[in-house]
């Protein structure tokens, strides 16, 4: 039998093909996601692979499908977890695992092994989604089965099997990288008390050092979706690629919180999402134009129940999927272009257009139009306020 393993070459992945051998007799397939986590971190993979001991190593780069069809969706949504986090791990798990299923097949396995510990998310994301869409598979959690406690543990095992330690020198953090954001956990970030260190951030220069003068942007969109950067059209990846740099320039994007897992504890993470955070606010900015009164509260309401089944794991479910449909199809004129303004960490709005603007200078202006009868206003005033009327009487005994 054969194991697809989620593989990043750290020191924890390389010690559980080893382990997977010794304690399933199985043969390792390593996989690794490309989800632009960086060149750093896929450079050499494959010696130090079956230098752990796995029989191959399969690489998929899934850029694009991540943006595209993961990204996208939750940014047309506008999904946000507990007011800031902006899901960039939560949304990474599913595209991930999907891909190993398909591994899985390709390679012709039986089961599918992650190196996520037991006390967080991603576990729960990654075998949701392996549920999902293969049940038949076995999942094997090393991190849950095993006594290696730490990292001394793991370098003496991986001494014991002949398996190099990776050379690479481990944050203090546990970081977790993607096209979308990198987060920031553990250490001093553990007291929530603790303001993070300067030199901690790596996508996002400090606010405080960013250009003394503002720097403006316009992107383009069709029906909720970004196509455009300053006029350029651009695919999915290489949108969030550009606006990661003009973000970071700036310094934008940088959320510290203290958030809610899923398997119940409190815990403190630090996000920068730089691309991200400039994509959120023009997409809600276009949809001011865009959206009437109601369907914005529905659309905001429902975002909120969509960011937590993103959150939990819950990609594959019926419900997302529908609500996604919703999304689209309330979406659908979001389209016009919207222009923002960077400065020292913020992003602010500077112009929106739309063809499908439901905004009407010769209704709204304060120059008189002839659509609008402020006469009228008379007749809806008295009706609206007439619960308000009616209890001001009772309480007054009238
Ligand atoms: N707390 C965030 C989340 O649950 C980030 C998790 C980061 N994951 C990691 N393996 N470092 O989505
Ligand atoms: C992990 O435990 O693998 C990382 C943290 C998380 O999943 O939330």
């Amino acid at each position: 039998n054969k194991v697809v393993l989620a593989y990043s070459g750290g020191l924890d992945t390389s010690v559980i093909v080893p382990w997977l051998k010794e304690n399933y007799g199985c043969d390792v397939v390593c996989f690794t996601a490309d989800v632009g986590q960086g060149d750093l971190e896929l450079e050499g993979l494959e010696a130090k692979a079956k230098a752990s001991g796995a029989s191959q190593l399969v690489v998929k780069d899934l850029k694009e499908e991540f943006v595209r069809d993961f990204i996208y969706p939750c940014l047309r949504a506008g999904a946000v977890y507990e007011r800031k986090y902006l899901l960039g791990t939560s949304m990474a798990r599913p595209v991930i695992a999907k891909a190993m299923v398909d591994v899985a097949k390709e390679v012709g396995a039986d089961a599918v092994a992650h190196g996520c510990t037991g006390k967080g998310n991603d576990q729960v994301r990654f075998e949701l989604t392996f549920f999902a869409l293969n049940p038949q598979l076995n999942v094997v959690a090393p991190w849950r089965e095993w006594d290696i406690r730490g990292r001394e543990d793991a370098i003496e095992y991986a001494k014991k099997h002949n398996v190099p330690v990776p050379v690479t020198k481990k944050s203090i953090y546990s970081r977790d990288r993607n096209l979308w954001h990198l987060s920031h956990e553990g250490d001093i970030l553990e007291d929530p008390a603790n303001e993070p260190a300067k030199d901690m951030y790596m996508m996002t220069v400090d606010p405080e050092d960013a250009p003394d003068s503002p720097e403006y942007l316009e992107i383009g969109f069709v029906a909720g979706l970004p196509v455009t950067v300053n006029g350029q059209e651009l695919s999915p990846a290489a949108l969030l690629a550009e606006l990661n740099e003009l973000g970071r320039r700036h310094g934008i994007g940088r959320i510290d919180m203290v958030e809610n897992r899923l398997v119940g504890m409190k815990s403190r993470g630090v996000y920068e999402t730089p691309g991200g955070t400039i994509l959120f606010a023009a997409a809600r900015e276009l949809e001011s134009l865009t959206l009437d009164r109601e369907s914005l509260q529905v659309k905001d309401t429902l975002a909120l129940k969509y960011a937590e089944l993103v959150y939990a794991g819950r990609w594959f479910d019926p419900l997302r999927q529908s609500m996604d449909a919703f999304m689209e199809r309330l979406t659908e004129t979001t389209t016009g272009s919207v222009t923002l303004k960077l400065y020292k960490g913020s992003v602010s709005v500077a112009a929106r257009r739309s063809p499908f603007s439901l905004y009407r200078e010769d209704i709204s202006s304060f120059e008189n139009g002839d659509i609008y009868d402020q006469a009228d206003a008379a007749g809806f005033i008295r009706l609206y306020g007439l619960p308000t009327r009616v209890r001001a009487m009772q309480e007054s005994g009238l």
